[in-house]
């Protein structure tokens, strides 16, 4: 960490010193953000992980139906096509799909659509379960209340940016580099991580509003869909990802 630390002044000096100023503030702003990926281990691979539940454990709130397509068909067809697209594009799947995310601006629509499909897809999992406790504890639940006043006005703010994310996408809690929160929404699958983001951060909890999240039970309703998404979130994950930053 220490060389690292004098590797970004000595880059910023030089940079300074030949007029690359602006270059170098872009540089420290990613490295940032790659620090704020890169504690949360394990990181994500480009495989599928398996379910830790059923297809039927979300019910009532998601259906069986609705669990197996989305992930057997959808989430696996992004991480089936992110692999494609890294041999396509000489990345090593061997390495964090961070990695890929925070210069996706280099890489292909396919490598943006999948890669973020897929990162997007195996978080979504992982933040769900079963028997909620239905709110944040501890340090999560402090850092809500003291960047949003309370949780219901954070649960609105949420709430409100996937009902009105238009078309398919993500609504989004993130924490900023200096672990400020923020509710953000992102277009189709693109995420916080991605250096083309209009707003970039750590993405501690996500919400997907696409359809095929919803549509085989709750039709038009993604109000309803949402409102019910609640009673699943796994907040003894969340809570540990935010503290993992
Ligand atoms: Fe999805």
């Amino acid at each position: 960490m220490a060389s690292k630390h004098l590797s970004r002044r000595g880059f910023i000096a030089a940079s300074a010193k030949t007029g690359l100023a602006l270059a170098a503030a872009q540089v420290v702003t990613s490295d940032l953000l790659a620090h704020a990926t890169t504690p949360y281990a394990p990181s994500t691979s480009f495989d599928q992980t398996p379910l830790s539940y059923a297809y039927n454990a979300l019910e009532p709130a998601i259906d069986a139906l609705t669990m197996e397509i989305h992930y057997t068909k959808h989430a696996a067809t992004y991480a089936k096509n992110v692999k494609e697209a890294a041999q396509a594009e000489g990345v090593d799947t061997g390495k964090p799909l961070e990695d890929v995310l925070a210069k996706i601006s280099k890489y292909s629509a396919k490598m943006r659509n999948n890669a973020g499909g897929h990162y997007n897809h195996e978080l979504f999992w992982k933040s769900m379960k079963a028997g909620s406790s239905g709110k944040p504890t501890g340090k999560l639940a402090a850092a809500i209340d003291n960047n949003f006043n309370s949780f219901d006005a954070f649960k609105a703010q949420f709430s409100d940016a996937g009902k009105n994310r238009f078309g398919s996408g993500w609504a989004w809690l993130i924490a900023t580099p200096d672990k400020k929160l923020k509710v953000i929404s992102t277009p189709n699958q693109d995420n916080p991580l991605m250096d083309i983001a209009e707003v970039k951060g750590f993405p501690v909890l996500g919400l997907d509003v696409w359809e095929h999240a919803y549509y085989l039970h709750y039709q038009n309703r993604r109000p309803e869909y949402i409102e019910n998404w609640w009673k699943l979130v796994n907040w003894d994950f969340v809570g540990q990802r935010f503290e993992s930053i």
